[in-house]
Protein backbone atom coordinates (compact mmCIF):
# COMPACT_ATOMS: atom_id res chain seq x y z
CA UNK A 1 0.00 0.00 0.00
CA UNK A 2 1.19 3.76 -0.81
CA UNK A 3 2.54 5.76 1.56
CA UNK A 4 1.01 9.26 2.24
CA UNK A 5 4.38 10.56 1.01
CA UNK A 6 3.77 8.88 -2.07
CA UNK A 7 -0.14 10.11 -2.70
CA UNK A 8 0.94 13.87 -2.35
CA UNK A 9 0.14 15.67 -5.02
CA UNK A 10 3.00 17.83 -6.67
CA UNK A 11 4.96 20.36 -6.24
CA UNK A 12 3.71 20.34 -2.35
CA UNK A 13 3.95 22.27 1.06
CA UNK A 14 4.83 21.18 4.60
CA UNK A 15 4.72 22.99 7.97
CA UNK A 16 8.32 23.19 9.13
CA UNK A 17 8.28 21.78 13.04
CA UNK A 18 9.14 24.64 15.24
CA UNK A 19 9.07 23.74 19.00
CA UNK A 20 6.91 25.97 21.00
CA UNK A 21 5.31 27.65 17.96
CA UNK A 22 3.26 25.24 15.56
CA UNK A 23 1.98 23.26 18.72
CA UNK A 24 -1.41 21.65 18.50
CA UNK A 25 -3.29 25.09 19.01
CA UNK A 26 -1.85 26.79 16.32
CA UNK A 27 -2.22 23.83 14.21
CA UNK A 28 -5.55 23.66 14.36
CA UNK A 29 -5.38 27.37 13.35
CA UNK A 30 -3.62 26.73 10.41
CA UNK A 31 -6.32 24.10 9.58
CA UNK A 32 -8.94 26.39 9.39
CA UNK A 33 -7.37 29.32 8.20
CA UNK A 34 -5.28 27.66 5.35
CA UNK A 35 -3.84 23.69 5.71
CA UNK A 36 -0.71 22.40 4.46
CA UNK A 37 -0.29 19.51 2.97
CA UNK A 38 1.69 17.98 5.47
CA UNK A 39 2.01 18.80 9.08
CA UNK A 40 4.67 18.02 11.74
CA UNK A 41 4.83 17.81 15.13
CA UNK A 42 7.08 19.99 17.41
CA UNK A 43 9.87 17.59 17.85
CA UNK A 44 9.79 15.39 21.02
CA UNK A 45 13.02 13.53 22.78
CA UNK A 46 13.31 9.87 22.35
CA UNK A 47 14.66 9.66 25.89
CA UNK A 48 12.49 11.70 27.22
CA UNK A 49 9.03 9.58 25.98
CA UNK A 50 11.42 6.97 28.19
CA UNK A 51 11.67 9.26 31.68
CA UNK A 52 10.40 10.23 34.38
CA UNK A 53 9.63 13.32 32.50
CA UNK A 54 7.48 11.66 29.97
CA UNK A 55 3.89 13.17 30.72
CA UNK A 56 4.98 16.29 29.67
CA UNK A 57 6.12 15.71 26.79
CA UNK A 58 2.87 13.95 25.37
CA UNK A 59 0.72 17.29 25.14
CA UNK A 60 3.68 17.90 21.95
CA UNK A 61 2.45 14.72 20.54
CA UNK A 62 -1.34 15.84 20.81
CA UNK A 63 -3.14 16.36 17.42
CA UNK A 64 -6.64 16.22 16.13
CA UNK A 65 -7.61 14.12 13.49
CA UNK A 66 -8.52 16.96 10.79
CA UNK A 67 -4.17 17.44 11.06
CA UNK A 68 -3.47 14.51 8.77
CA UNK A 69 -1.21 14.16 7.08
CA UNK A 70 1.10 14.76 10.02
CA UNK A 71 4.22 13.03 11.26
CA UNK A 72 5.63 12.85 14.24
CA UNK A 73 8.95 14.48 14.88
CA UNK A 74 11.60 12.89 17.26
CA UNK A 75 14.99 13.19 18.60
CA UNK A 76 17.81 11.14 20.27
CA UNK A 77 20.35 9.15 19.94
CA UNK A 78 19.85 5.90 21.65
CA UNK A 79 18.88 3.02 19.73
CA UNK A 80 16.57 1.35 22.02
CA UNK A 81 14.51 4.21 22.57
CA UNK A 82 14.31 5.32 19.17
CA UNK A 83 13.00 2.43 18.23
CA UNK A 84 9.99 2.18 21.26
CA UNK A 85 9.09 5.79 20.59
CA UNK A 86 8.86 5.25 17.00
CA UNK A 87 6.51 2.11 18.08
CA UNK A 88 4.90 4.68 20.47
CA UNK A 89 4.23 7.26 17.57
CA UNK A 90 3.06 5.08 15.39
CA UNK A 91 0.74 3.26 18.00
CA UNK A 92 -0.78 6.91 18.17
CA UNK A 93 -1.35 7.09 14.68
CA UNK A 94 0.95 9.30 13.34
CA UNK A 95 1.15 9.08 9.28
CA UNK A 96 4.67 9.07 9.56
CA UNK A 97 8.29 9.56 11.65
CA UNK A 98 10.65 12.16 11.40
CA UNK A 99 14.10 11.89 12.88
CA UNK A 100 15.47 15.29 13.48
CA UNK A 101 19.36 15.59 12.62
CA UNK A 102 19.53 19.26 12.47
CA UNK A 103 18.87 20.96 15.29
CA UNK A 104 21.82 23.04 16.72
CA UNK A 105 20.73 23.54 20.25
CA UNK A 106 23.37 22.72 22.63
CA UNK A 107 20.95 21.07 25.04
CA UNK A 108 20.18 18.44 21.93
CA UNK A 109 23.53 18.26 20.99
CA UNK A 110 24.77 17.06 24.37
CA UNK A 111 22.59 13.92 23.63
CA UNK A 112 24.69 13.31 20.31
CA UNK A 113 21.53 14.01 18.87
CA UNK A 114 20.06 16.91 16.36
CA UNK A 115 23.05 18.03 14.29
CA UNK A 116 25.54 16.16 16.38
CA UNK A 117 24.10 12.83 14.62
CA UNK A 118 25.97 14.33 11.10
CA UNK A 119 29.57 14.13 13.05
CA UNK A 120 28.53 10.25 13.00
CA UNK A 121 27.29 8.66 9.91
CA UNK A 122 27.39 5.12 10.92
CA UNK A 123 25.70 5.95 14.03
CA UNK A 124 23.22 7.87 12.55
CA UNK A 125 22.24 5.35 9.68
CA UNK A 126 21.54 2.97 13.25
CA UNK A 127 19.60 5.66 14.46
CA UNK A 128 17.20 5.62 10.84
CA UNK A 129 17.26 1.75 11.09
CA UNK A 130 15.81 1.87 15.03
CA UNK A 131 13.04 3.92 13.35
CA UNK A 132 12.09 2.28 10.57
CA UNK A 133 12.00 -0.97 13.38
CA UNK A 134 10.06 0.47 15.59
CA UNK A 135 7.75 1.79 13.22
CA UNK A 136 8.13 -0.76 10.08
CA UNK A 137 5.10 -0.05 7.98
CA UNK A 138 5.10 3.87 8.45
CA UNK A 139 7.33 6.36 6.33
CA UNK A 140 10.86 7.34 7.90
CA UNK A 141 12.01 10.43 7.27
CA UNK A 142 15.27 12.69 8.39
CA UNK A 143 14.96 16.23 8.71
CA UNK A 144 19.17 17.80 8.56
CA UNK A 145 21.24 20.92 7.14
CA UNK A 146 23.90 20.56 4.57
CA UNK A 147 26.89 19.77 7.10
CA UNK A 148 28.50 20.67 10.38
CA UNK A 149 31.42 23.00 9.90
CA UNK A 150 31.11 23.32 6.44
CA UNK A 151 29.35 22.03 3.27
CA UNK A 152 29.26 18.04 3.71
CA UNK A 153 26.80 17.15 1.46
CA UNK A 154 29.12 14.35 -0.43
CA UNK A 155 29.18 12.24 2.24
CA UNK A 156 26.32 13.35 4.51
CA UNK A 157 23.64 12.97 1.93
CA UNK A 158 24.89 10.10 0.59
CA UNK A 159 24.81 8.54 3.86
CA UNK A 160 21.15 8.97 4.37
CA UNK A 161 20.10 8.25 1.16
CA UNK A 162 21.13 5.02 1.14
CA UNK A 163 18.96 4.19 3.98
CA UNK A 164 16.07 4.80 1.32
CA UNK A 165 14.22 6.90 3.28
CA UNK A 166 10.85 8.20 2.37
CA UNK A 167 11.62 11.73 2.73
CA UNK A 168 14.77 14.04 3.30
CA UNK A 169 14.30 17.90 3.95
CA UNK A 170 17.22 19.47 3.98
CA UNK A 171 17.23 23.23 5.86
CA UNK A 172 20.05 24.72 3.58
CA UNK A 173 22.97 25.89 6.31
CA UNK A 174 25.56 24.16 8.02
CA UNK A 175 25.13 23.98 11.62
CA UNK A 176 27.85 26.22 12.64
CA UNK A 177 25.83 29.24 9.99
CA UNK A 178 22.27 28.60 12.46
CA UNK A 179 20.61 31.04 10.59
CA UNK A 180 22.47 34.03 10.33
CA UNK A 181 23.80 33.38 6.62
CA UNK A 182 21.00 33.26 3.79
CA UNK A 183 20.18 29.41 2.44
CA UNK A 184 22.54 28.22 0.26
CA UNK A 185 19.62 27.02 -2.15
CA UNK A 186 22.23 27.06 -5.20
CA UNK A 187 23.34 23.55 -4.14
CA UNK A 188 19.79 22.23 -4.03
CA UNK A 189 20.09 20.58 -7.79
CA UNK A 190 23.09 18.80 -6.15
CA UNK A 191 21.42 17.12 -3.86
CA UNK A 192 18.45 16.28 -6.47
CA UNK A 193 21.23 14.23 -8.55
CA UNK A 194 22.70 12.53 -5.67
CA UNK A 195 18.84 11.41 -4.78
CA UNK A 196 18.27 10.36 -8.28
CA UNK A 197 21.67 8.27 -8.28
CA UNK A 198 20.94 6.67 -4.80
CA UNK A 199 17.45 6.28 -3.75
CA UNK A 200 15.12 7.78 -6.61
CA UNK A 201 11.92 6.93 -4.11
CA UNK A 202 13.42 9.56 -1.96
CA UNK A 203 11.34 13.01 -2.10
CA UNK A 204 13.67 15.78 -1.50
CA UNK A 205 11.80 18.61 0.26
CA UNK A 206 14.07 22.17 0.47
CA UNK A 207 13.67 24.48 3.73
CA UNK A 208 15.24 27.87 4.68
CA UNK A 209 14.20 31.45 4.06
CA UNK A 210 11.05 30.83 2.02
CA UNK A 211 8.90 33.84 1.87
CA UNK A 212 5.14 32.27 0.27
CA UNK A 213 3.85 29.49 -1.80
CA UNK A 214 4.99 32.04 -4.95
CA UNK A 215 8.27 31.64 -3.56
CA UNK A 216 8.27 27.81 -3.06
CA UNK A 217 7.25 27.06 -6.76
CA UNK A 218 9.94 28.98 -7.46
CA UNK A 219 12.54 27.16 -5.83
CA UNK A 220 10.76 23.90 -7.09
CA UNK A 221 11.09 24.92 -10.66
CA UNK A 222 14.93 26.39 -10.24
CA UNK A 223 16.28 23.11 -8.15
CA UNK A 224 13.98 20.31 -8.92
CA UNK A 225 12.97 19.06 -5.28
CA UNK A 226 9.74 17.73 -5.07
CA UNK A 227 8.30 19.97 -2.17
CA UNK A 228 9.09 23.00 0.26
CA UNK A 229 8.60 23.08 4.24
CA UNK A 230 8.15 27.37 5.02
CA UNK A 231 9.01 27.80 8.97
CA UNK A 232 9.22 31.42 9.81
CA UNK A 233 6.99 32.18 6.83
CA UNK A 234 3.96 31.29 9.30
CA UNK A 235 4.66 33.95 11.90
CA UNK A 236 1.23 35.73 12.15
CA UNK A 237 0.54 34.46 9.05
CA UNK A 238 -2.28 31.42 9.30
CA UNK A 239 -3.13 32.30 5.82
CA UNK A 240 0.19 31.24 4.49
CA UNK A 241 -0.82 28.08 2.93
CA UNK A 242 -4.30 28.79 1.33
CA UNK A 243 -5.39 31.29 -1.30
CA UNK A 244 -6.87 28.57 -3.38
CA UNK A 245 -2.88 28.35 -4.80
CA UNK A 246 -4.17 25.26 -6.68
CA UNK A 247 -5.92 27.72 -9.22
CA UNK A 248 -2.79 30.33 -8.78
CA UNK A 249 -4.83 33.43 -6.71
CA UNK A 250 -1.90 32.46 -4.04
CA UNK A 251 -0.10 35.23 -2.20
CA UNK A 252 -3.30 37.52 -2.33
CA UNK A 253 -2.58 39.90 1.22
CA UNK A 254 -3.17 38.86 3.88
CA UNK A 255 -7.01 40.02 5.29
CA UNK A 256 -7.41 43.06 6.58
CA UNK A 257 -6.30 44.42 9.92
CA UNK A 258 -9.72 43.89 12.01
CA UNK A 259 -9.60 40.03 10.57
CA UNK A 260 -6.31 39.58 11.89
CA UNK A 261 -6.40 40.57 15.50
CA UNK A 262 -9.76 38.82 15.66
CA UNK A 263 -7.81 35.78 14.48
CA UNK A 264 -5.07 36.30 16.89
CA UNK A 265 -7.42 36.44 19.40
CA UNK A 266 -9.50 32.89 18.17
CA UNK A 267 -6.05 31.78 18.30
CA UNK A 268 -5.11 33.15 21.99
CA UNK A 269 -8.68 31.41 23.20
CA UNK A 270 -7.37 28.06 21.56
CA UNK A 271 -4.10 28.07 23.22
CA UNK A 272 -5.68 28.96 26.49
CA UNK A 273 -8.13 26.09 26.16
CA UNK A 274 -5.71 23.62 24.96
CA UNK A 275 -2.44 23.97 26.45
CA UNK A 276 -2.80 26.43 29.46
CA UNK A 277 -2.24 23.69 31.95
CA UNK A 278 1.08 22.55 30.66
CA UNK A 279 3.06 25.76 28.69
CA UNK A 280 3.19 29.27 29.46
CA UNK A 281 0.97 32.00 28.22
CA UNK A 282 4.21 33.91 27.04
CA UNK A 283 4.03 31.78 24.49
CA UNK A 284 1.93 33.93 22.89
CA UNK A 285 4.22 36.47 22.85
CA UNK A 286 5.51 35.28 19.89
CA UNK A 287 2.92 35.40 17.87
CA UNK A 288 1.73 38.78 18.66
CA UNK A 289 4.71 40.25 17.79
CA UNK A 290 4.10 38.87 14.35
CA UNK A 291 0.13 39.37 13.84
CA UNK A 292 0.64 42.75 15.40
CA UNK A 293 3.14 45.03 12.49
CA UNK A 294 2.95 47.32 9.59
CA UNK A 295 0.34 49.69 10.76
CA UNK A 296 -0.13 52.81 12.40
CA UNK A 297 -0.54 52.04 16.54
CA UNK A 298 1.29 48.51 16.44
CA UNK A 299 3.60 49.35 18.40
CA UNK A 300 1.97 50.55 21.19
CA UNK A 301 -0.78 47.54 20.69
CA UNK A 302 2.21 44.87 21.27
CA UNK A 303 3.71 46.89 24.28
CA UNK A 304 0.12 46.36 25.63
CA UNK A 305 -0.14 42.67 24.45
CA UNK A 306 3.32 41.95 25.75
CA UNK A 307 1.96 42.34 29.24
CA UNK A 308 -1.39 40.30 28.77
CA UNK A 309 -1.53 37.28 31.13
CA UNK A 310 -4.10 35.83 29.11
CA UNK A 311 -6.91 35.67 26.35
CA UNK A 312 -9.45 37.69 28.82
CA UNK A 313 -6.84 40.27 28.77
CA UNK A 314 -5.93 40.34 25.01
CA UNK A 315 -9.33 40.65 24.34
CA UNK A 316 -10.08 43.54 26.24
CA UNK A 317 -6.95 45.35 24.89
CA UNK A 318 -7.97 44.24 21.17
CA UNK A 319 -11.21 45.94 21.64
CA UNK A 320 -10.20 49.00 23.51
CA UNK A 321 -7.65 49.32 20.07
CA UNK A 322 -10.37 48.72 17.71
CA UNK A 323 -13.05 51.49 19.22
CA UNK A 324 -10.41 53.87 19.03
CA UNK A 325 -9.15 53.38 15.41
CA UNK A 326 -13.03 52.78 14.11
C1 LIG B 1 11.29 28.89 17.01
C2 LIG B 1 11.81 27.78 16.14
C3 LIG B 1 11.67 26.46 16.58
C4 LIG B 1 12.15 25.41 15.77
N1 LIG B 1 11.95 24.11 16.19
C5 LIG B 1 12.30 23.08 15.37
C6 LIG B 1 11.97 21.73 15.68
O1 LIG B 1 11.34 21.43 16.70
N2 LIG B 1 12.37 20.77 14.81
C7 LIG B 1 13.05 21.06 13.65
O2 LIG B 1 13.38 20.15 12.89
N3 LIG B 1 13.36 22.32 13.33
C8 LIG B 1 12.98 23.34 14.13
N4 LIG B 1 13.23 24.62 13.74
C9 LIG B 1 13.82 24.89 12.41
C10 LIG B 1 12.70 25.06 11.37
O3 LIG B 1 11.93 23.88 11.23
C11 LIG B 1 13.29 25.45 9.98
O4 LIG B 1 14.18 24.44 9.59
C12 LIG B 1 14.03 26.78 10.01
O5 LIG B 1 13.26 27.77 10.68
C13 LIG B 1 14.34 27.27 8.58
O6 LIG B 1 13.17 27.40 7.81
P1 LIG B 1 12.45 28.83 7.56
O7 LIG B 1 13.50 29.75 7.00
O8 LIG B 1 11.33 28.54 6.60
O9 LIG B 1 11.97 29.30 8.90
C14 LIG B 1 12.78 25.69 14.54
C15 LIG B 1 12.92 27.01 14.12
C16 LIG B 1 12.42 28.04 14.89
C17 LIG B 1 12.56 29.47 14.39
Amino acid sequence: MKNFWEKLPKPFFCLAPMADVTDCAFRQIIVKYGKPDVFFTEFVSADGLYSIGRDKLLIDLKYSENEHPIVAQIFGSNIDNIKTSSAFCRELGFDGIDVNMGCPDKSIEKQAAGAAAMKDLKHAKEVIKAAKEGAPNLPISVKTRIGYNKNEIETWIPALLSEKLAALTIHLRTRKEMSKVPAHWEIMSKIVEMRNKISKDTLIIGNGDILDLNDAKQKIKETGCDGIMLGRAIFGNPWLFSRGRRSGLENSKRPDLKERLRVMLEHTKLFEKMLSKYKNFAIMKKHYKAYVNGFDGAKELRMKLMEAENAQQVEKIINDFLVKIC
